[in-house]
């Protein structure tokens, strides 16, 4: 989009001014369509000078992700490559789940700024105001139908590791895919997945990070047992460089992913706060409570019950019950 474009050129020019015969220049536009972009802009809360001799300059930008700030020197091979952007979707897996079954590429990321129908693990909803993070992507792994619960696994340690890294917080990774901050949850993965009896067609893996939001807006009952990282840090956090370290990290851990490396459950298991506990899953149906002792190859947890049995369990909410043994 041209107006994108104009944003892009004004962020990255180093004086902060470009005359607008350069910007139409480098755009293949008139001056006067130049103007017309900047206008829009400025309804849509962008504040954008215009000194005589030396052009436009941008002062100040509503807290709106751009995709072309996002991808501007971003270097990721597969991840966000290309980047669609919405105001408000019902919900970015499902976008993403639709432009998949149409085709689109490994790594295509679906990002917006609300959402009206935000889905949450074991069908619940996820509560999407404005200010945080909602991005969904889309997978094509050549991997075994089996391999499929690790890529859940793979996107908590990302997200971890880029909470940590972006913002200095010690962030866990409750099983399988909750991120926590001080045992409150900060963060929520959702995959899905469309397959053949042996072959996966493609994958959609949905991230939404609490960052800057108001947490009125959220269910009380929800609210106690959530934070932000607005909260967490006692700051407004820049969510355009938050979601050039996730696009990195989600990069760098898929590769290793695709590659079998070990180090994505190695990772998981030294961020994780669930192992060593004592814990209830709560699968819906039934309650099991017993000791968790560890994950499998596919990202199952592995649950020591009280009568010494093993079991294996695929999804479920974890409540941590005691201190570490
Ligand atoms: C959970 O913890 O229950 C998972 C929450 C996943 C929420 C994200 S927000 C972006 C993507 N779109 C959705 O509808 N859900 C996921």
């Amino acid at each position: 989009m041209k107006k994108e474009e104009v944003l892009t050129l004004l962020r990255s020019s180093r004086s902060g001014h470009v005359s607008g015969s350069a910007l139409a220049a480098v755009m293949g536009v008139s001056r006067t369509a130049v103007w017309k972009h900047v206008k829009t802009l400025e309804r849509e809360g962008y504040a954008i000078e215009a000194v005589p001799s030396k052009g436009y300059r941008l002062t100040a930008s509503p807290d709106i992700i751009v995709a072309g700030d996002v991808k501007q020197g971003l270097g990721t091979k597969i991840i966000g490559k290309e980047i669609l952007h919405y105001a408000e979707v019902a919900s970015t897996n499902t976008l993403a789940m639709d432009l998949a079954q149409k085709g689109a590429d490994d790594g295509t990321v679906v990002i917006a700024e609300t959402q009206t129908g935000g889905k949450g693990r074991l069908g619940r909803s996820w509560t999407s105001p404005a200010g945080n993070l909602y991005i969904s992507m889309v997978l094509r792994p050549a991997v075994p139908i089996s391999q499929a619960p690790l890529i859940t696994l793979m996107g908590a340690v990302a997200v971890a590791s880029c909470l940590r890294r972006c913002c200095g917080v010690p962030a866990g990774i409750k099983w399988p895919n909750d991120i926590l901050l001080s045992g409150k949850k900060v963060s929520g993965l959702l995959t899905e997945m469309s397959a053949e009896p042996d072959r996966i067609r493609h994958i959609v893996l949905g991230i939404g990070v609490n960052v800057n939001m108001d947490s009125r807006a959220l269910h009380p009952g929800v609210r106690k047992m959530s934070t932000s990282l607005a909260a967490a840090t006692g700051r407004r956090v820049d969510r355009t460089a938050l979601l050039r370290t996730l696009l990195a990290e989600l990069d760098l851990w898929y590769h290793r992913f695709l590659h079998n490396d070990e180090s994505v459950l190695a990772v998981w298991k030294e961020l994780n706060v669930t192992l060593g506990h004592r814990v209830t899953v709560d699968g819906g149906r039934v309650t099991l409570e017993g000791f968790a002792r560890g994950v499998d190859a596919e990202g199952r947890l592995i649950l020591k019950l009280d009568d010494g049995t093993l079991r294996q369990v695929a999804a479920g909410d974890v409540t941590i019950m005691k201190e570490k043994h």
